[in-house]
Parts: structure tokens; C-alpha cells; sequence
């Protein structure tokens, strides 16, 4: 089974998403390393719940953010990581770890890229006046929420939605999608041409409005 290392910054729902995932039969990952930059974030209790190994490497204690990366990939090296996820990572990863897992650094954005890239996607869709935002899980690159794409789900906004209310809902279609990319990607079904993403063999099946054209 590929080995997958999560690394995140915050609360560990998407984390905790991608370990039900696993354990219903839905990703074929052995969660090998939860590596978080920030000792209280919540995910790592999450991953201590379900057995997970965690590790902390506080960011500040770096100069710069290459020597950062390395000690992250010498973490995930040290547990055979094979497939990375950044799940609520808050660091610009650099090519230290990119050039250590090429095409195999996934992330989760809560907006349909290429809109609304950054923090606080929920917010800039509502602020912007969007009826239609979603989430997108792509690779990563050396640019912020810039990677292909490989899945993407599409979530209305109401008139009378608060940030908090659609961010549940982003919230919702981020946990779908994002166990459904790692699967993808760790049975090696995908192919990445430019800016391209294709889907090798029959398409995974999406709970509506994620569903796929004919
Ligand atoms: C999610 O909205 C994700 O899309 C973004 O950061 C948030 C992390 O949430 N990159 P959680 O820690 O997985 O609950």
C-alpha cells in the first residue's frame, strides 16, 4: 500500500476525512507520518486518535524556507512516504520538496481554481459576489494554489450565506473529493500533460453536483 504523509497547520478535518477514507475501504494509503509546523494544531490529535505516527517541526526554528523543507522531507523520508497531502498546510512548500515527491504532492483549495486563491477563499467568493464557488484538489508547484488540477466540486452560494455557513458547505465537498484524488493518484491513474490532468480508467464515482460529463 503507498504510504501517505499528511502535513497540515490547523484543525484536521480534511486529515480526518482521508483516515475514514481509509478505514471504510475507500483509499488504498497506509498514513505513515502526520508532520504539522504548529505543536496545537488539532489535527494532530486526530492522527493520535487513529494511531497515526506525528511529528512536529516548528517552522520559526528555520532561517529560511528551503532548510525548512529539507527537515520535512528528511521526516517523510524517514517514514517511507510515498504520496504527500498538504491538508490546511500554511507554508509555501519550495522545490526541496517538490523535486523529493515529483507528481506527488497533492492539496485541497476551498475555491474552484483559478479563482480565489490564498486565505480566506470563502470569504473573497462571497465578497466578490459569486453564485458559484466549490473546492479544487490539485498538484502542487512552486506557486501558490497554481497546480494542475485533478478534481473539482462546485457549491452554490445562497443570498443569505455567512462565511461560516459556506465554508460547511466547502467543507463538505473538500472531504469528498479530497480521499477521492489520493486513491487516484496512489493506483497511479493519473497523467499530467501541461496544465492537463487525465483520469486513467473508468472515472470514480461523485455524490452530485460533482458528478462527471458523459
Ligand atoms: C481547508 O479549507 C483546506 O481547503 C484549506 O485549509 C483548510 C483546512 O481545514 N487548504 P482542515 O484543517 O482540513 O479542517
Amino acid at each position: 500500500m503507498t504510504r501517505l504523509g499528511v502535513l497540515l497547520s490547523g484543525r484536521g478535518s480534511n486529515l480526518d476525512a482521508i483516515l475514514r477514507a481509509k478505514d471504510d475501504g475507500r483509499l488504498d494509503c497506509e498514513p505513515a507520518l502526520v508532520l504539522s509546523n504548529r505543536p496545537q494544531a488539532g489535527g494532530l490529535a486526530i492522527a493520535r486518535q487513529h494511531g497515526v505516527p506525528i511529528q512536529v517541526l516548528d517552522h520559526r526554528a528555520y532561517a529560511e524556507r528551503q532548510a525548512f523543507d529539507r527537515a520535512v522531507v528528511d521526516a517523510l523520508r524517514a517514514a517511507r512516504v510515498e504520496l504527500v497531502a498538504l491538508a490546511g498546510f500554511d507554508r509555501l512548500v519550495t522545490s526541496q520538496l517538490l523535486a523529493a515527491f515529483p507528481e506527488r504532492v497533492l492539496n485541497i483549495h476551498p475555491a474552484l481554481l483559478p479563482a480565489f486563491k490564498g486565505l480566506h477563499a470563502q470569504r473573497q467568493a462571497l465578497e466578490y459576489g459569486a453564485r458559484i464557488t466549490g473546492a479544487t484538489v490539485h498538484f502542487v508547484d512552486e506557486h501558490m494554489d497554481h497546480g494542475p488540477i485533478i478534481l473539482q466540486g462546485a457549491v452554490p452560494i445562497a443570498p443569505d450565506d455567512s462565511e461560516d455557513s459556506l465554508t460547511a458547505r466547502v467543507l463538505a465537498v473538500e472531504h469528498a473529493i479530497y480521499p477521492v484524488a489520493l486513491q487516484l493518484c496512489a493506483h497511479g491513474r493519473l497523467r499530467i500533460d501541461g496544465r492537463r490532468v487525465t483520469i486513467q480508467g473508468p472515472l470514480p464515482s461523485l455524490p452530485p453536483p460533482m458528478a462527471w460529463l458523459p
